[in-house]
């Protein structure tokens, strides 16, 4: 089955006769529409700068004039609380080169953090993304929960998973232009299946090998959303200064574009020691 990713963009399918050497366009598909294209979708934890806070960040088609975006949140087995999140974005003109501001550009939508606090050692917690629009109508994530992290000295067993070099795939197995790495969901689906066993992840750098095409980071947040919206999903930068991931508001690619860091005191190399 072919499999489409919610873009924030309708899709259309184009036919190509020519083959690869002289490709010649004749017929393009009607429209193919999602239900909610502004839809909040991949959320990605982060332990926050002290043991009891986690960062929810996630991607929307909404910015803040439209709607306000928050975190729906709480312990299991007591009331929900609200957690505002903050919205971001970078435009064309914050890439430095090709492909990425021509064929490789693509409108990375919005990108929201919250900080959840106060946390209990080791509790479980759940929570919901979402965006109250301005008639009051709340467009909700999927519900997802975490558990808090454990008290510094608390005897306490804590199962690291700690990887580099992963990249992305297409899991329908199409063959996308400039997709080269497709060990990618070995790696991606053997941690999703040891999860239950996993209380923290550092992907250590050389993410997802995004080459100036900005649809690469939506694929790859995408793909590891299974693990990102469980377990604190902590990324650093290994040698490839320019390879970091939108969770950390900074627009990365590995060819022609530069790192943009919204705020300088964000750009530490784990999140998880540099926020808030
Ligand atoms: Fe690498």
């Amino acid at each position: 089955k072919f499999q489409l990713i919610n873009q924030r963009q309708d899709f259309s399918f184009g036919f190509f006769t020519g083959g690869l050497s002289n490709p010649t366009l004749v017929a393009v598909s009607n429209r193919i529409v999602f239900a909610n294209p502004k839809a909040p979708v991949y959320p990605r934890l982060a332990l926050g700068k002290t043991w009891n806070k986690m960062t929810v960040t996630w991607t929307s088609g909404y910015g803040i004039s439209e709607a306000h975006p928050f975190v729906e949140w709480g312990m299991k087995g007591s009331h929900p609380v609200h957690a505002a999140a903050d919205t971001v974005t970078f435009g064309r003109e914050s890439l430095c080169g090709e492909p990425a501001r021509s064929v490789g550009w693509r409108d990375p939508g919005f990108i929201h953090t919250a900080f959840l606090k106060n946390l209990s050692p080791e509790k479980e917690y759940y929570y919901k993304i979402g965006h109250r629009l301005r008639n009051g109508q709340v467009i909700w994530g999927k519900p997802k929960s975490f558990r808090a992290p454990p008290y510094p000295g608390q005897k306490s067993l804590q199962r690291v998973v700690i990887f580099g070099d992963m990249g992305k795939d297409e899991r329908d197995g199409s063959n996308e232009y400039q997709n080269y790495q497709p060990a990618s969901l070995n790696t991606t689906d053997a941690l999703i299946r040891d999860l239950d066993n996993t209380d923290i992840v550092f992907h250590i750098g050389d993410i997802s090998y995004a080459n100036g095409y900005l649809s690469q980071w939506d694929q790859f947040t995408q793909q590891v959303e299974p693990i990102t919206s469980r377990v604190p999903y902590m990324m650093a930068r290994q040698r490839e200064p320019r390879a970091r991931f939108p969770q950390q508001r900074v627009a990365v690619q590995r060819h022609g574009l530069r790192r943009r860091v919204r705020r300088a005191g964000r750009d530490h190399v784990l999140r998880s020691y540099g926020e808030e």
